[in-house]
């Protein structure tokens, strides 16, 4: 092919290439470019539309400063959190199970009242003495509830007791002699998918004439 014809030739390929192409080959010709800067607009359109804070949570006793954003729930924060100071709160006693406030597996007492983690933000639990499954034992010795759960074996695979341990001692503060009913009542928030609410309630009896 003469060298014109071949230029000719290879113009009117790329016309009618042009030509050709719909729009939509066009845009997937110059997308990746033009997608990178549409994702990163995203993203810094998220970054700032999250917003964060920096918070104290009383926990256990000791106050915690961490970042949080506005969505972080309080489970998130004492299961992974890590403050400002770079340490891992490590609080892993309350469990993440169904997280939407409907297993109790995530129990922890909130000035004394039993609340779901899963369902509280960390923001809402400032200002607040929260207290875990972690911070009921005195040192070496075991909250009464948790002795009692023991001496009456109130546990199979165990996911679900710090859960109850929480609740249970946080109606033992509220009535301290309660009925099987209030107790089954007290604890209709926790369940247990090993079935051990027998002993579970006959723990709680004996905790409370401890208590
Ligand atoms: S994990 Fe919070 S209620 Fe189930
Ligand atoms: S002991 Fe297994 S879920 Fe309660």
């Amino acid at each position: 092919m003469p060298d014109k014809e071949k230029k000719q030739g290879t113009n009117i390929s790329r016309r009618n290439f042009l030509k050709g192409v719909g729009t939509g080959t066009v845009a997937a010709t110059v997308a990746p470019s033009v997608l990178i800067s549409g994702e990163k607009a995203a993203d810094a359109q998220m970054d700032a539309a999250v917003e964060r804070a920096t918070v104290t949570l009383h926990i256990n006793g000791a106050p915690y400063v961490v970042e949080v954003e506005a969505r972080t729930t309080l489970l998130t924060v004492l299961r992974d959190g890590i403050d400002t100071t770079g340490n891992t709160i490590d609080l892993t006693g309350a469990k993440l199970i169904c997280d939407r406030g409907e297993c109790g597996g995530c129990t922890v007492m909130i000035d004394g009242n039993p609340v779901y983690a899963c369902m509280m933000l960390a923001m809402d639990a400032q200002d607040k003495q929260i207290t875990t499954v972690e911070g009921l034992a005195d040192g070496d010795d075991l909250h009464p509830v948790q002795e009692a759960f023991i001496q009456h074996d109130a546990l199979m695979c165990g996911f679900c007791t710090p859960g109850f341990v929480v609740s249970s001692a946080a109606l033992l503060n509220e009535n301290a002699k309660p009925t099987l009913e209030e107790i089954k009542v007290g604890l209709s928030g926790n369940t247990c998918r090993c079935g051990t609410y027998p002993f579970i309630f006959d723990a709680v009896k004996t905790a409370s004439r401890k208590m």
